[in-house]
């Protein structure tokens, strides 16, 4: 049959027709797990869901699941049109075809296609179906402002009209289908409403995480060009003020001076962050978002664009330094941001969901905005930070706001552990249902401590595994199916094939670990990368032909879990953010006083992943804590404060073989002090530069 090795391991039974029995005989093993005694491996840690909540949940059982999910691989045309026709309105239905595909270099261009020939828009299917349909008067955002006691509020109605009037002015400037429009907004309710506006007219949005530098910002703006940049003058993230205007300000003359010039610069006046009369100002270019937007009508046509239109553009870190602009489409991304949101969080109309991540990553995109807003969800904005002006924030808004779903990073878990639990116990989280994990493998303690501590051993935790590519989870648990392993992603979405490959890209069966790559196309994979399809297919075609390949390593446990263990290729995660190692170490060389660099990422308690950068001063300059912080800085102002190096190391040489390949092998063993498993040093060209490098490691 055509399920994957995992779902027929799982249970130990047929997978046509599993046991119920099988997973009621992991309960007696769950309270021995809740109660803390030892395991033979974290293979066998399973917490099942209480039989209260799989009861009501969408897919209450495994053997629901492999129904489902058998359904979605033999017939994925079938699945995917069954569900894009009965849940979003098309202007238009696709053709005959569904989707087309080749994923295989071999056989021609890496093509993906899904509903093509289908007219659709996804604004409307966010806020003008739902209205239709009764949801006017309800809640779409709860705004939180980064100072506890001030929000605001936006119905479903109220969200469209505000969308309308950014449109209408959006078009009055010119912009058409087609165009960019480049986002640099911090996590404000004009976020979504700009991206909802610029699919509204068919205009691609390409987000910029404001916590980006000038000069990324830049290469992001030559990269698409755009007509005009959106941002606001100001925020505040705890008790810092960030001048977001003045970053634009410099992003905007250097991609001038790259000749790409931008006509127009919206600025949102942040009230409580600057007042307007203190932002530095560019007449004729810059433009105050409240003196022009609400002067605009509060209805606006839609622009019905085809399924393979694109919807917007989003820069990640690949291996080399140039950041990559991942593509994603209208109607497959729709369809498939929707489902997997719906199903991965049990998702039921009184929901209020909150996703801790910024509209400026992939999370933010797929499941702050669209998947939420495609199901009608209320959703919580939250523009500070977690942690300000004391650990309990969030519990404090998930009391607040009577928050259900709530969805976060391992990093903020194990920031708010170190904090202690009375800062969680002190609020009542009782609204809380089901939980959510991304962005990097949660370690079991983590889990444990969201699991027992914050959701008070009651509310499953979807550990999603998905990425900016995926555009939206491709293995995860479905809350109420099946019993969980904290650590563990679990099984593969409905439509998603992973298969772990060997280096020869030989699938491997059963119990096994390798690279982990994924057969055939889903509706939300990325389209292509802007401008580089070449290295789209390079990429992520090419290492394992027939594959997707995602760049990550993973592990199929006994029962066919799958344990994602972290990136194989020069990515470093660090909480959660994707930093390119070619990009910090592009950035360290342009510094005036580096020869060379190598970073590498090494495991941090809070952060998953730290940066260990090793850096070699050019010749005559001598290494001092002057040209260390210089360095820092660099990187701060090339990239942004995210991607700020922990520790530099001082390297008057780097272990290179004979043919000049740096061996981040060495690096890496020397930054996380593993010392005694430096492996074989005799292949180097100059094996002395490994006692040297050692020497110098507390410098
Ligand atoms: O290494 C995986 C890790 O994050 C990478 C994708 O990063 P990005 O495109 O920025 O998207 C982040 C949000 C989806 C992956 O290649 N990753 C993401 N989620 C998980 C994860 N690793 C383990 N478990 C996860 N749940």
């Amino acid at each position: 049959n055509n399920l994957p090795p995992s779902t027929a391991h799982f249970c130990h039974v047929d997978a046509t027709a599993p046991q119920p029995s099988a997973a009621a005989a992991k309960l007696s093993h769950l309270k021995a797990v809740v109660l803390g005694e030892a395991l033979a491996s974290e293979d066998d840690d399973v917490v099942v869901p209480s039989h209260e909540f799989s009861r009501q949940a969408l897919v209450p059982s495994m053997q629901k699941y492999l129904e489902m999910y058998k359904a979605s691989i033999e017939d994925p045309a079938k699945f995917w049109s069954g569900i894009a026709s009965s849940e979003f309105y098309w202007k238009q239905k696709w053709g005959d075809q569904v989707y087309s595909e080749n994923l295989d270099v071999k056989k021609g261009n890496i093509k993906i296609e899904w509903f093509k020939g289908g007219i659709t828009n996804v604004c409307y299917n966010c806020l003008d179906k739902n209205i239709d349909t009764g949801l006017g008067d309800k809640i779409a955002i709860y705004w939180e402002s980064n100072e506890p006691g001030f929000d605001a509020t936006l119905t479903y109605s109220q969200l469209l009209h505000r969308v309308c009037q950014l449109a209408n002015y959006l078009k009055s400037i010119g912009v058409r289908k087609g165009d960019a429009v480049v986002v640099y907004l911090p996590m404000l309710m004009e976020l979504p409403i700009t991206m909802l506006a610029c699919a509204r007219i068919g205009a691609v949005h390409s987000v910029v995480f404001a916590g980006f530098s000038a000069e990324s910002l830049a290469q992001r703006i030559v990269d698409c060009k755009p007509k005009v940049v959106i941002t606001c003058n100001a925020v505040k993230r705890g008790p810092k003020t960030i001048h977001l205007k003045d970053i634009v300000d410099a992003a905007l003359t250097e991609s001038a001076n790259n000749g790409i010039s931008v006509d127009v610069c919206l600025t949102y006046e942040n009230q409580s962050a600057l007042k307007r009369e203190n932002t530095k100002w560019q007449k004729g270019r810059d433009v105050w978002w409240e003196d022009v937007v609400p002067k605009y009508p509060t209805s606006c046509d839609v622009e019905w664009v085809d399924a393979e239109d694109p919807l917007f553009l989003l820069y990640t870190s690949g291996s080399t330094g140039k950041p990559k602009g991942v593509l994603h489409t209208t109607g497959g991304y729709m369809v498939y941001a929707a489902t997997t949101f719906k199903y991965a969080f049990d998702y039921k109309d009184s929901d209020v969901y909150w996703c801790t991540a910024d509209c400026g990553w992939i999370t933010g995109h797929s499941y702050v905005t669209y998947g939420p807003m495609l199901n009608g969800a209320t959703v919580v904005v939250f523009e500070g930070a977690p942690n300000y002006p004391d650990p309990g924030r969030c519990w404090d808004i998930v009391d607040k706001f009577k928050v259900t779903i709530f969805y976060t990073a391992p990093t903020l878990v194990r920031s708010l552990m170190r904090d202690g639990n009375e800062h969680v116990t002190r609020y009542s989280r009782k609204s809380l249902r089901v939980l959510g994990s991304v962005g990097e493998p949660i370690n079991p303690s983590a889990w444990r401590w969201l699991f027992n501590v914050v959701g008070g051993s009651r509310c499953p935790i979807s550990d999603t595994w998905w990425q900016t590519e995926t555009g939206g989870f491709m293995i995860t648990p479905l809350p109420g199916a099946w019993p969980q392993k904290p650590g563990s992603a679990t099984f593969p979405f409905f439509g998603i094939q992973p298969v772990i490959v060997d280096e020869k890209g030989v699938e491997l069966d059963g119990e096994c670990s390798g690279y982990l790559c994924v057969k055939h196309s889903w509706p939300g994979a990325f389209r292509t990368l802007y401008g580089d399809h070449e290295r789209y297919e390079t990429t992520y075609f090419k290492p394992f032909s027939g594959y997707y390949f995602t760049g990550d390593g993973c592990r199929r446990d006994k029962d066919g879990y799958h344990w994602l263990t972290g990136r194989v290729d020069d990515v470093i995660n660090v909480s959660g953010h994707r930093i390119g190692t070619a990009e910090v170490e592009s950035a360290l060389v342009s510094h005036p006083h580096c020869a060379e660099a190598a970073v590498v990422g090494i495991e941090h308690e809070v952060k998953g992943q730290s940066i260990y950068a090793f850096v070699t001063p050019v010749e005559g300059i001598a290494y001092s804590d002057e040209l260390r912080k210089s360095l820092i800085l660099t990187v701060r102002q090339q990239i942004g404060a995210f991607a700020a190096p922990d520790k530099i190391h001082w390297a008057p040489g780097l272990p290179k073989t004979r043919s000049g390949k740096i061996m981040r092998r060495i690096l890496r063993k020397i930054a996380s002090r593993q010392l005694d498993e430096l492996g074989d040093t005799s292949t180097l060209a100059d094996p002395g530069v490994v006692d040297q490098l050692i020497e110098l490691a507390d410098i």
